[in-house]
């Protein structure tokens, strides 16, 4: 094990320090904890709650620029719910040694259990409400996903540490796992918040032009054109002629043309979805 947090003060459950984030104070509690509390709670606010042994971690970057604006709003909900605190004995265990034997350690599946019913109360069936384990073993988070997840009417979020987690309790509490791709990271919390990030950004209000989700990479299944602005020429380099034209349809079939030409290139896995769909055949992969 190489990333097992150390008994230091911040994460020894018996004296919790609150931890400062500007104007906001996190410290561990059994229910989820907003963290913003002194902002609108709207009706009818998408909400994430993470369970996470790392609250400190949050809102990290989503306190920023337009998310964190939205949350500052009350546009969106942020709660982190401390796994240490459902930790066993004064130490506040959260994990152990992996069964079979083997490097690293695994969180205890009583442990997140009751993590996971604590955040659970109140909710609202898995339709409207998925309950996720970040992990490098889940179906590849995409576009798509986040659609689906912004139209919920919140998620559930549980970051992995060390080895992962007991695999009964994704079983018993029938958990969908995300990766957020083919590599290996230290924790979920940069997964959480990636979601989090692709996620929010599609719920009204909270981007300023929402067109501009309608034209970005994955909305038609194609990679985004190339974008330019000022100055017209930088380095010996200038604007394809066309989009400073005029002519609204000839950028329109540019963009199209530099978008296909991208995709085909860059992501052939894309290009035969793409090419399937529009010839109306069933995709392949
Ligand atoms: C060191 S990783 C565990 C890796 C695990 N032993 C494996 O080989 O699949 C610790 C935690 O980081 C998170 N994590 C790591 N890579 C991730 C990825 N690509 N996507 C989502 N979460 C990831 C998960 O929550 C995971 O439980």
């Amino acid at each position: 094990m190489t990333d097992t947090p150390k008994n230091t003060p911040e994460n020894t459950p018996d004296t919790p320090p609150p931890r400062s984030h500007g104007r906001l104070a996190v410290s561990p509690s059994l229910t989820p904890r907003p963290l913003m509390q002194d902002r609108p709670r709207l009706a009818g606010a998408w909400e994430a709650r993470v369970i996470t042994l790392f609250p400190g971690a949050f809102p990290g970057v989503l306190g920023e620029s337009l998310t964190g604006k939205a949350l500052a709003e009350g546009l969106w909900r942020l709660d982190t719910l401390d796994l240490r605190s459902f930790g066993i004995g004064k130490h506040r265990n959260v994990d152990d040694t992996p069964a079979g034997g083997g490097a690293g350690m695994v969180l205890r599946a009583d442990v997140l259990g009751a993590a996971i019913d604590a955040a659970s109360q109140g909710l609202p069936d898995r339709t409207r409400w998925p309950l996720v384990y970040l992990s490098p073993r889940g179906r590849p988070f995409d576009q798509a996903t986040a659609r689906r997840f912004a139209a919920c009417d919140g998620i559930t979020l549980i970051c992995g540490r060390f080895e992962g987690v007991d695999e009964r309790v994704l079983e018993a509490c029938e958990i969908e796992e995300v990766s957020l791709g083919d590599f290996v990271m230290t924790g979920g919390e940069i997964a959480a918040q990636a979601v989090i990030d692709a996620t929010v950004r599609l719920r009204p209000g909270v981007l300023g032009n929402a067109a501009s989700t309608e034209e970005e990479s994955f909305s038609n299944g194609l990679l985004e054109h190339p974008q330019y602005t000022r100055p017209a020429e930088w380095r010996g380099r200038g604007i394809p002629a066309v989009l400073t034209s005029g002519d609204h349809g000839a950028v329109d079939r540019w963009r199209r043309a530099q978008a296909e030409r991208l995709t085909a290139e860059r992501r052939p896995d894309l290009w035969r979805a793409f090419t399937a769909q529009q010839a109306g055949k069933p995709r392949e992969d």
